[in-house]
Parts: structure tokens; sequence; C-alpha cells
């Protein structure tokens, strides 16, 4: 829209102004979705860390509400989680009041400074006003450091069976969890994962938590790794197998990415939905988040996702999909049962007054190629696609406008196709400046961000005569305040 600030996303969380990194703290209370963030509300890039906070009733219209936590005398506060403590099992609640506790690591830069490795610490602090402000607990820190120089983002859960909380710590090359009955005195349970996964960098920011699958109980275990993801940077993979309130034990030795692109990191799950599991990622990565050329603020969140287990081929996947609070938001431009190719498809009549912000789904044959090219006046490409000599997924953001505020963002991502299905399916969400691409129910995911000079306004797909797609359907998505 015309004053609209260039980049900015009209249906994803950004904050107003300043720098954002991972998502913290998720929690479900008393019909609310709060998000905490990595913020340095002094800058567009990375610096001290504080936790930014906003709120949302549906996942989709967000309020910016005053910074929750404040470096302190024992460091910056970092990546962490947030539990609802019904039964005061931590005594902080009075009055009947319910403690909500953020469970953080506490960074501290005077003793990184002097080159000690102690300098990540864990603490809690605590709210009795559903979330609205926040108190540090006057015993932080809650775990000490053992001597690992990268110890941090707790992700802490109840495990109802054993009747105490787990804390799922990265810890440099490993997971170590810890168990407490007060969230104050933790014990180390165990240590997962250094001979296993992803290793092309640290683990960072990880995630445990159960799912029902055909009656069955599968454990999932999100591990963030930076650098060594699949498409270059920042990434997220994840373990399935089975726990036992100490050890987490993988059912598979085959390496899994919750995303294969570029832009979705750091990402972990609502706390206190029951069943239902809402993902949600830092949609950037490190290899370049400091220099992407937004102005007033710098750093985004991934669609909110809810999370399925599936089996292919006697491997347990997780699918994700944009949370199905975003229905309701679509509006319907154009549907279409079925599209052959003779040439190109052109449908940027539908397109063109969208300004970048709309939903593409359709069938496609995965025994023949196809892609959609997405661009705008100013001739910014953006493909996304699927190869079906390889087998493979991709989007390409080699000629997408700025590019080169980083040597190696110019390029084409790719992604192996899971199902095994010829009937393939695609659905493709663009905000202005991102591409969420969820194929095949959301069993391969690309997450890729770009900066066309100008939104996006035409849409073309291509494939040969083999190519046919079917339920075509593109839906314009409404800019939220
Ligand atoms: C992941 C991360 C976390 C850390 C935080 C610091 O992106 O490096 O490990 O807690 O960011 O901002």
């Amino acid at each position: 829209a015309a004053g609209a600030e260039q980049y900015r996303p009209q249906f994803h969380f950004s904050p107003k102004e300043h720098w954002m990194n991972d998502p913290n703290g998720m929690v479900y209370y008393k019909g609310v979705y709060h998000l905490f963030y990595q913020y340095y509300p002094k800058g567009t890039v990375w610096g001290p860390m504080h936790w930014g906070h906003a709120t949302t009733k549906d996942l989709f219209n967000w309020q910016e509400k005053p910074i929750a936590l404040f470096p302190d005398s024992l460091g910056y506060i970092f990546s962490g989680s947030i539990v609802v403590d019904k039964k005061n099992t931590s005594g902080l609640g009075k009055d009947g009041k319910v403690p909500l506790v953020a469970i953080f690591t506490h960074h501290d830069p005077k003793l990184e400074e002097k080159k000690l490795n102690t300098f990540q610490t864990q603490s809690i602090a605590y709210s009795l006003d559903e979330g609205n402000t926040w108190n540090k607990y006057s015993g932080n820190p809650v775990i000490k450091n053992p001597g690992v120089t990268d110890f941090r983002d707790p992700k802490v859960m109840w495990y109802e069976s054993g009747e105490k909380w787990i804390m799922t710590l990265a810890t440099k090359d490993r997971i170590t969890f810890y168990s407490s009955k007060n969230l104050k005195e933790w014990k180390k349970e165990s240590e997962f994962g250094n001979d296993l996964g992803a290793h092309g960098g640290v683990w960072e920011c990880p995630d445990l938590f159960p799912m029902e699958h055909n009656g069955k109980t599968i454990w999932v275990l999100l591990v963030s790794i930076n650098p060594g993801g699949p498409n270059g940077g920042s990434a997220t993979q994840y373990f399935t197998g089975s726990f036992d309130g100490s050890k987490f034990i993988a059912d598979s030795k085959i390496e899994k990415w919750l995303d294969y692109g570029t832009d979705n990191y750091a990402g972990v799950t609502w706390s206190n939905t029951g069943k239902r599991k809402i993902f949600i990622g830092w949609m950037n990565n490190w290899q370049y988040a400091n220099q992407v050329p937004t102005k007033a603020w710098r750093g985004a969140t991934t669609i909110p996702r809810d999370l399925y287990l599936a089996q292919t081929s006697e491997q347990y996947y997780l699918r994700s999909v944009p949370v199905k609070e975003m229905d309701q938001h679509l509006s319907s431009v154009y549907k279409k049962a079925t599209l052959t190719f003779g040439n190109e498809i052109d449908l940027s009549g539908y397109t063109k007054d969208l300004n970048g912000q709309l939903k593409l789904d359709f069938n496609f044959n995965a025994t023949s190629s196809m892609e959609i090219v997405l661009s705008n006046k100013a001739g910014d490409k953006l493909l996304v696609g699927y190869d079906s000599k390889s087998k493979m997924y991709y989007i390409d953001r080699t000629h997408s406008g700025a590019t080169d505020f980083e040597k190696d963002f110019a390029k084409k991502h790719s992604a192996p196709r899971i199902a095994v299905s010829e009937n393939a399916k695609i659905s493709l969400i663009l905000d202005v400046a991102s591409a969420e691409l969820f194929a095949d129910d959301g069993l391969t995911v690309m997450t890729d961000v770009f900066f066309p000079s100008t939104p996006i306004d035409s849409v073309k797909l291509f494939g040969n005569e083999n190519q046919k797609l079917t339920n075509l359907s593109i839906s314009s998505i409404p800019t939220f305040k």
C-alpha cells in the first residue's frame, strides 16, 4: 500500500522498531497466546538481550506490549520458556494466584570477556498478573554453569507420569535433560545427541514434547543448529523417539529437518495448549540476520504452524502447516478445478493488486516438473518449483531483488520430497518479503525471506504437457495492524 514501509510483513509478527531474534516463552494462558522474543530495544542489530513481549488471541492480530525482562547484574536475558505452574510447585504463587514461571539463560558479558567458560547460567522469573509484569527470583541462578561455554535455552515441560518438570537444555554439541519438583532445584538426568544428528554448528533452542500418532505416544525433540543447516547457516533439525522421564532415545539415525529453507530458526512450541502443538520460528538466518535491508526493525516470526506426526517409509516425520486460524483470513480471488499446460499459465490478472500478500494452493503430478515464477514490475523474480528428476522442491532467490548485503544470499535452495505418492501438493504463502512453502501437507517445508524492490504482483506457472494442476486456488490475505 502507498506509504507502507518497504519489506514490512503485513500478517506476520514483526516489532515496530529495533532488533528481534528467537521467539521465547510462548505460553497460552486464559485465552491469550503470549510471545516473548529476544529483543534489543536500542538498535537494529543484535545487542544486550531483553525479552520483548507481544500477545494475540487468534495468532494473527498481534499487540506489542512493554518489555518483559531487562538485563541485570547476572547478565543479558537469553532464550528460554514459560510454564503455567498450576499446582504452585514453585511456591511463587500468592493468594491463590497461579504463577507463570519463565526459565531463561542469563548470559554474563563480563565473564565472557574474561574468557571464563561459565558465563551462561539458568534463571527463573515469575508473573502473578497473567504475564504482564515479571519478577526475577531472588535465588538466581537456579542452575550454575558446570564449565560448558554453550549452556543455554532451557525449554521446560511438565512430565505428567513422573510428576516433575523436565528441562531440555542445549549444551554445546548435545542436549542435557534436567528434572525438578519445584522449578528451583534441578538434577541432571541424561545427555543426548553428541553422536547423532547434524553437527555442523552449535546446538541451540531445543524443545521436547510428546505427540499422539495412531494411539501411540511418540516423543519429538527439536534442535536448532547454527551453522550447518541443509541450505547454509542456521536451521532446525528434529528427532523422533521415546522419553521415559530421564532419557531420550531416538528411533532413527536419519537426519530430519523441520524446514529446509534458510529462514526458520530457533523455533519452539507454545506451552499449555494440551495436545495441540503450535510452533513459531524466527524468520531469519544468523548468516545475514544483522544485514538484511529492513530499516526501522530487523526480524520477524514465521507464520504460526500446527505440528502433526506422519509415518512415511517406516519413519516418523513432522508435518507443519499454517495454523487453522489462518483460514478465516483468506479471501478467495480465483479457483479452478483443472488446469493443463500448453504454454505458461498466467495468473497475474488475479494477483496484481494483492500487494504480495497471498496464498496459492494446487495439486500437481510428481512425475513431472513444475515451476512457479513470482515477479514484479522491476523484474525481480522468485522461483518456486519441483524437479521430478532429483525429486527436490526448490526456492531460487538468486534474482529476487536486494541480495548484495551478503555474499551467499543470492542462491537456489533445495529440499527433498518426503511424500511418495504421485499426487503432490503445494501451499505457498507470500507476505511481501517472505515465501513459505508447505509441500505435501507440510511434509517438506521451506521458508525463505527475499527483498523485492516492490511487492510481487505477477504469478505464472510453468510445466510441460504432462503436467496437470488440480484444485488451484489463490487467496488474498489482509494487513493486520
Ligand atoms: C539462537 C540464540 C540462542 C541464544 C540467543 C541469544 O538464535 O543464539 O542460543 O539464547 O540466540 O540472543
